[in-house]
């Protein structure tokens, strides 16, 4: 038998706080794809609004929280980031302090290609709507990738087996966290915490610690000063979806990083009554602009590693 690989350590490549999100992320002006009542604005009018805004180790990204809608016009403005560089082996720690909260807000922290969807893969590492937690980890892939029944080695729920976005109206394979501080305003109530994530060809792996968690890995926690990290020495994540059913490097392309905020559309839009939220969706973001002052993102910082 050949001897057991030793613990992978991944070098930082990337590590963006404050006013490098500004370099390292391109602002997506685009019709949200999934039919929120948003609009999505360039950086320059992001910067001018304050919809987002940089300081030395903050980043906040928004929905904008002053203006009244005319049904007839544009949805609410917002942001939609993608990371300029793609990537495949690696891992990508989020430093999160405070993430979108209110009704009709569908926030999400994920990485998919740039073209051909489904077919090059999207992982959702942070996701909800309408602030129903805790979070789920889902993948979203062609036809031919499906999960194990087997719940060793990670801590989540599986809901799904079948990851194929063709199906099941797209629910994916997601995994859910057993911690409501995974998501929204239980998350946002202890200064939010730390996500990451971590793909190879053999598996994609979710974490989450919250913010004062004792068992967050210093290199998490603290970035190991420019250091690497061993995701190997982090324990058992909560999501681990694994390359026995699913070819990893068939299912999934070159990734960006993205980060969007829309409200409603086709996911917090179509379950917004039951999550017992007021009016329509589409009215409320309309009429209620102060009802989204909740309604960002402030992240500590990005790093990605890789080996
Ligand atoms: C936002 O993120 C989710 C990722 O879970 C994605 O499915 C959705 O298409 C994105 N929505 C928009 C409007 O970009
Ligand atoms: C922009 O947003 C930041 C962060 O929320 C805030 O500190 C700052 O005062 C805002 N600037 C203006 C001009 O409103």
């Amino acid at each position: 038998m050949p001897a057991p690989a030793p613990p992978l350590a991944l070098t930082m490549i990337l590590n963006i706080q404050g006013a490098a999100f500004y370099n390292s992320f391109e602002w997506e002006n685009i019709p949200d794809p999934t039919h929120g009542r948003v609009n999505y604005v360039d950086r320059r009018t992001s910067q001018e609004q304050n919809l987002t805004f940089a300081n030395a180790d903050t980043f906040i990204l928004r929905a904008d929280s002053t203006s009244f809608l005319n049904p007839s016009g544009p949805g609410r403005n917002s942001v939609r980031i993608r990371s300029r560089r793609a990537y495949t082996t690696h891992v990508a720690v989020f430093d999160i302090r405070h993430m979108p909260q209110g009704c009709g807000t569908w926030p999400a922290v994920w990485e998919v290609q740039g073209s051909n969807w489904p077919y090059g893969g999207e992982v959702d590492i942070l996701e909800g709507v309408n602030d129903e937690g805790p979070n789920a980890a889902t993948l979203h892939t062609g036809p031919g990738c499906t999960m194990p029944t087997s719940r060793e080695g990670f801590s989540g729920v599986r809901v799904e087996n079948n990851c194929d976005a063709t199906v099941n109206g797209n629910v994916g394979c997601p995994v859910r966290f057993p911690s409501p501080a995974s998501y929204g305003p239980s998350f946002n109530a202890i200064g939010g915490g730390f996500y990451a994530m971590e793909r190879t060809p053999s598996f994609i792996k979710v974490w989450h610690w919250a913010r004062d968690d004792a068992s967050v890995p210093n290199e998490v926690k603290f970035g190991n000063g420019g250091g690497g990290v061993s995701p190997d020495n982090w324990g058992a994540p909560i999501a681990l979806f694994p390359n026995n059913q699913c070819n990893i490097n068939q299912h999934f392309g070159p990734h960006n990083i993205v980060i969007n905020l829309t409200l409603c559309g086709d996911w917090a839009g179509s379950v917004y009554a039951q999550s017992g939220c007021p009016s329509t969706c589409v009215d409320f973001v309309n009429g209620n602009p102060q009802a989204f002052a909740q309604a960002y993102f402030d992240i500590a910082g990005v790093r990605v590693y890789e080996q």
